[in-house]
């Protein structure tokens, strides 16, 4: 079996101006499919055709394979990304995850500058993200494709793709603006608060 393009979890026109379908054709339909198609074609040589996209993560990481671990965490990071998101109706973390966050960074405002923080000092394609490491949350950024799948204790709850093609169709070079805009209205919190279990590596994951 080979691994697919999951499809997204919302109506490609469901976010609005925060993030147009044109934006979505390019970004699911072209750039993480493109991931999926190389990963595809390289499993067979690699040995790992029935591994879980996860192991495959993992293992290409171990045996320092780059173009390997490149496209297949690309994979996982995007999928993961698509459920962070969600149609704007004024949504905001709520129960544990708020008392968390409040304890943490003093309020969800203040999560939410520093998460854009993050992701505008980013230099150059990556990620940024909410964490829970070591059960504290805390903000990170990753390089490339890199993901917290390969790093002990570190446990995804929320990413914001800061690549180019993340953003240039509908912020043109305006990295702070995108930042902003997703952050503050098309968070999946609910996604979120369930990945609080630790348990959210296997929510993009796929059977090989
Ligand atoms: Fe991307």
């Amino acid at each position: 079996m080979a691994f697919t393009l999951p499809d997204l979890p919302f109506a490609k026109e469901a976010l609005g101006d925060y993030m147009s379908a044109e934006t979505l054709d390019y970004h699911h339909g072209k750039h993480h499919k493109a991931y999926v198609d190389k990963t595809n074609g390289m499993l067979d040589a690699k040995g790992l055709a029935g591994a879980s996209l996860v192991e495959v993560v993992r293992a290409a990481k171990e045996r320092g394979d780059g173009p390997l671990f490149n496209n297949s965490a690309q994979i996982w990071n995007h999928s993961f990304y698509w459920q962070c998101l969600a149609p704007p109706e004024g949504q905001r973390p709520t129960g544990m995850l708020a008392e968390m966050i409040d304890d943490a960074f003093g309020s969800t405002d203040n999560l939410l500058a520093k998460l854009k923080e993050e992701a505008v000092g980013h230099f150059s394609n990556g990620w940024a993200w909410l964490v829970l490491d070591r059960d504290q949350l805390k903000i990170t950024s990753l390089h490339d494709a890199d993901t917290p799948l390969v790093y002990d204790g570190m446990k995804p709850l929320l990413t914001l793709d800061v690549w180019e093609h993340a953003y240039y169709i509908d912020y043109r070079n305006a990295r702070p603006d995108f930042a902003e805009k997703v952050l503050g209205n098309i968070v999946n919190w609910e996604f979120v608060a369930r990945n609080m279990d630790g348990e959210g590596h296997k929510r993009a994951d796929q059977e090989g």
